[in-house]
C-alpha cells in the first residue's frame, strides 16, 4: 500500500525563538531564501505525498497564505515585466492538496498528531515536523525509504527516522534502543527520552520524520500527559512498542542531516549553511564571510 498523506504539526509556541516568534510562526522563518515549512512540503512532494494536513494554532495563518494560489501577485509580476520571478512561486503548483485543522490547546506534539485523526482515519500516514528540514535544500528521499519499509510487512506500526549525534548530545533527544545491531534499518525495541550519556542505548536521535499505522491514534489516546500536561509522541510510540507492535528505525545518511529550527544555535547553523550554498548568492557570501573572519 502506498502512503500519500502527511500530517505536519506547526502549532507549537516556538518560545525558544522569542522574540522572533512572538507574532510569526517559527515554521515561517526564512532559511536561505525560503521559509522552513516550504522545504518540508517540497520534501513531501518529492516523496510522493499528495495530501498534507497542517495542525495549526493561533498566529499561524501566514502558513495557509503561503501555500495559497496568489493570482494577484502573479499578474502583478507579469504586468510589471518580472516574469523571471514567477519561478519563485513554482511551489504553488505542486500536485498537493492542503488541509488545515487547529490544535485548540497546545498540549504537545502527540496531541497535535491526534488532532489529525478525523482527516487520516484508518490509513497509514507520514508525520513531518514543520520546524525541521532534512538535508541541504530538501532533496532527501528518507520518507520514500520509510514508506518502503512500512510496506514490507503488515505487522509494522511505526517507522522512525534517526540521526546519529555525538555521544555527549544524547541527553537532549529521544534516543533509539535498537533490537540487535544498528544497521541502516533496524528493529526498534524502545525509545529513551533524554538519557544520560552512560545510560544511552545508542547515539541515534529521533529525527522529525515518522510513518505510522492508524494504531498510533489508540496509543495516543491512552498516553498519559507528561510534563506541563503535554501528550508526548515518544510516549505513544513506546506504548505501541511495549504492547508488542513492531517498530522500525531507519538512519538518515550523512547527506540527510536534520536542520532543527527550534533554537537559535541550530537556526543560525541552518541559515548560514543554506545561504552559503545558495547557487546565486552563495559564492559572494562566502567571500564576505571569509573577509569578516580574517579581520
Ligand atoms: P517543539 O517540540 O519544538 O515545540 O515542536 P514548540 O512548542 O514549538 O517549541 P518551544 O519549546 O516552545 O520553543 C516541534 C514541532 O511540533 C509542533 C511545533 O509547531 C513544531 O513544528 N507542535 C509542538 C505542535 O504542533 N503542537 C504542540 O503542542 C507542540
Amino acid at each position: 500500500m502506498s502512503i500519500d498523506i502527511a500530517v505536519i504539526p506547526v502549532a507549537g509556541h516556538g518560545t525558544r525563538l522569542l522574540p522572533s516568534t512572538k507574532s510569526q510562526p517559527k515554521e515561517m522563518l526564512p532559511v536561505g531564501r525560503k521559509p522552513v515549512v516550504q522545504y518540508v512540503v517540497e520534501e513531501l512532494a518529492l516523496n510522493g505525498i499528495r495530501r498534507s494536513m497542517f495542525i495549526t494554532g493561533p498566529g499561524k495563518t501566514s502558513i495557509e497564505n503561503h501555500f495559497d494560489w496568489d493570482d494577484e501577485l502573479i499578474s502583478y509580476l507579469r504586468t510589471t515585466g518580472r516574469e523571471d520571478q514567477l519561478q519563485d512561486l513554482e511551489y504553488e503548483r505542486f500536485d498537493m492538496e492542503y488541509a488545515y485543522t487547529r490544535q485548540r490547546r497546545q498540549l504537545g506534539l502527540g496531541h497535535a498528531v491526534l488532532c489529525a485523526q478525523p482527516f487520516v482515519r484508518n490509513q497509514p500516514f507520514v508525520v513531518a515536523l514543520g520546524d525541521s528540514i532534512i538535508g541541504l535544500h530538501a532533496k532527501s528521499n528518507i520518507i520514500q525509504r520509510m514508506i518502503d519499509e512500512y510496506d514490507r510487512s503488515d505487522d509494522i506500526h511505526a517507522v522512525v527516522a534517526f540521526e546519529p549525534v555525538p555521544k555527549e548530545h544524547v541527553t537532549r533527544y529521544g534516543i533509539a534502543k535498537p533490537h540487535g545491531d544498528t544497521a541502516d534499518v533496524f528493529e526498534l525495541e524502545d525509545l529513551i527520552e533524554k538519557p544520560s550519556v552512560d545510560e544511552a542505548p545508542s547515539n541515534l536521535a529521533v529525527a522529525a520524520r515518522y510513518v505510522f499505522s492508524p494504531e498510533i491514534f489508540n496509543a495516543l489516546e491512552q498516553t498519559e500527559p507528561g510534563k506541563g500536561g503535554e501528550i508526548q509522541l515518544t510516549d505513544a510510540i513506546r506504548l505501541l512498542l511495549s504492547s508488542g507492535r513492531r517498530g522500525i528505525g531507519i538512519r538518515l545518511s550523512e547527506a540527510e542531516r536534520r536542520f532543527d529550527i527550534g533554537n537559535f544555535t541550530s537556526y543560525f547553523h541552518a541559515f548560514t549553511e543554506f545561504a552559503l550554498t545558495d547557487p546565486e548568492y552563495g559564492p559572494e557570501l562566502r567571500d564576505y564571510v571569509r573577509g569578516l573572519l580574517e579581520d
